[in-house]
């Protein structure tokens, strides 16, 4: 079964929700990607002929012919010189077109509507009056809003919305109607029934827009006409299919780093492959307490893998021995990281691939921003490796976002304990050691973390938390202990919540969940003496430290 035979496209014009919105499709088991406003078209839409350029995670590099188009919001105005635009035939293709904020007005403006500047941009919850129960405003359930003051908005047909726009649509373009309105503007959305083409003013890719997930669906099934088949089950089989297609009798090579993606690449190539797929478990001395030995013992006893786990720890702390600086240490852990598994890797004879766990938010070409990942994947730099070895790449996670991978895991017969762990960067503690990491503070760091961890766990909060972890400061404090005095180091501990990383909240954690983590570190971790939490927000404070 294809499972791209459903496709969405989104096209990007640089709004912060451009994922949400791909979130949202894939949520309803529509297949979509996101493209650039600006490159591809031709490939893309089918009456510009060109076929889609193999690869880049286009399923399998068919044509790309989508069954509808959804234009994202974007921070420009539609009067900015040099704003984002698009081909006025797009317009013409049968293909039907949903608008969300900037994507409503650029169409307004495009098909001869009237698009004006507001003096102040319109920012927050607001309440939407449906003027048009049918379209895309299908079925909500409406009165259920909070309802404020505003008496004259008091009715059926009400619902809640998220507003973040500048400019708006004050003259329509010929052929539409105006199908909702607000407090603020007549015209938050817009209809072309007959050429299925519509615009919303709000943002119905945001939780702040409590039914934005049946307008979506509204436009995919009732419009689009997509049938929802976009399901793990269906995306395991094609992949699997995939695989042996492109790797065929070839020996395949997976390094496992102890996170999630790498696991779940490694199960669902060896579902395809079996034994020909030997994986490298690199053990760089700085992964959290126990974590080498729960992936190994799974991978290898539940899933029968093939692992060579190559203890490196001592290497790595060499290479790491004076070295303070958070840049050069990820760029060493990166470099040790290629020598140890591409040594390990020409042991193997007859390999041609290498598989990876890069993931869809690492292959998005965004316009607003290139997401932590341009960084992060940094320190696994193959590239070098795949040209000396001559290896090709397998990714059969590079169209999934990380829930997706977890779902997948799931679909996979994986532990839990494995697909659901936070987040861990690969330079894993030596960034939460601040200053020069030895083999004695990644103990003590070590210890403190898995406190940490284990009273998030026993709060019932360690799924609810993006990321919760101990880090260790490089300064010492007088505490009392008994009838002495000590001089030892200090723990600060973590807890933030964030969607994709890019922004992050510290955690309200309870007191008695602190007073636990406290306790238990300055009891139980020798050379600790105090323990402090981090309040900081992202931005302007980072996640990790370092
Ligand atoms: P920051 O500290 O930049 O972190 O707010 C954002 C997210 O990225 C992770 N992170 C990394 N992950 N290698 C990684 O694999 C890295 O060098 C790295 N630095 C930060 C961090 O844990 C958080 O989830």
């Amino acid at each position: 079964m294809d499972i791209h035979t459903e496709k969405i496209i989104i096209l990007d014009f640089g709004s912060q929700y451009t994922q949400l919105i791909a979130r949202r499709v894939r949520e309803a088991k529509v297949f979509c990607e996101i493209h650039p406003f600006d490159k591809g078209l031709d490939g893309l839409l089918p009456p510009f002929g060109v076929p889609a350029p193999r690869g880049a995670g286009r399923g399998g590099g068919e044509g790309f012919n989508p069954k509808g188009i959804i234009l994202s919001g974007g921070p420009s105005s539609v009067y900015d010189k040099g704003a984002p635009t698009l081909p006025k035939k797009i317009f013409d293709m049968g293909i039907p077109i949903l608008g969300i904020c900037y994507g409503m007005q650029l169409t307004a403006k495009l098909l001869g509507g009237k698009v004006e500047r507001s003096r102040e941009r319109e920012y927050g919850a607001a309440i939407l009056e449906i003027d048009d129960e049918a379209g895309i405003f299908y079925g909500l359930d409406s009165g259920k809003i909070k309802f404020g003051e505003r008496e004259g908005f008091l009715g059926a047909g009400l619902i809640d919305v998220w507003m973040s726009h500048g400019d708006k649509v004050v003259g329509l373009p010929p052929g539409f109607k105006a199908t909702a309105k607000s407090e603020n503007a007549l015209n938050c959305a817009m209809a072309d029934v007959s050429r299925k083409i519509y615009g919303v003013q709000f943002h119905p890719e945001v939780a702040h827009t409590p039914q934005g997930g049946k307008i979506i669906n509204n436009f995919l099934f009732n419009i689009c006409g997509c049938a929802p088949s976009w399901t793990m089950d269906a995306f395991i089989e094609t992949a699997v299919a995939d695989i042996r297609a492109k790797v065929g009798n070839g020996k395949v090579v997976c390094g496992i780093s102890g996170g999630v993606d790498s696991a779940v690449a490694a199960v669902l190539v060896h579902k395809a492959i079996g034994d020909n797929l030997t994986c490298i478990f690199v053990d760089n001395g700085v992964l959290r307490k126990g974590e080498a030995d729960k992936v190994y013992s799974t991978l290898t006893k539940s899933f029968k893998m093939n692992i060579r786990h190559v203890n490196a720890s001592g290497r790595f702390l060499k290479k790491l021995k004076g070295v303070t600086d958070p840049e050069r240490k990820r760029k060493t852990i990166g470099a040790e990281f290629v020598h140890v598994f591409e040594s390990e890797a020409r042991k193997i004879k007859g390999v041609s691939f290498l598989a990876q766990g890069t993931l869809y938010p690492d292959v998005i070409e965004s316009v607003s921003h290139k997401g932590p990942s341009a960084m992060i994947k940094s320190h696994h730099n193959v590239g070098g490796l795949l040209k000396k070895m001559r290896m090709k790449l397998v990714e059969p996670l590079r169209e999934l976002f990380k829930d997706e991978v977890r779902a997948l895991g799931r679909a996979l017969l994986m532990p839990d304990d494995i697909i659901d762990r936070q987040p861990f960067p690969g330079p894993g503690l030596a960034i939460r050691i601040i200053g020069e990491v030895t083999a004695g503070r990644c103990e003590i760091l070590r210890e403190a973390d898995a406190i940490v961890l284990e009273e998030i766990k026993a709060a019932g909060l360690y799924n609810k938390i993006w990321q919760s972890f101990a880090v260790l400061l490089p300064i010492k404090t007088v505490g009392v202990m008994g009838d002495a005095r000590t001089y030892e180091n200090v723990i600060a501990v973590r807890a933030v919540n964030s969607t994709d990383g890019m922004t992050a909240d510290w955690v309200r954690l309870p007191y008695e969940a602190l007073a636990r983590i406290s306790t238990r570190i300055i009891n139980e971790v020798r050379g600790v003496n105090r323990v402090v939490y981090d309040i900081s927000s992202k931005p302007p404070s980072t996640i990790e430290w370092e």
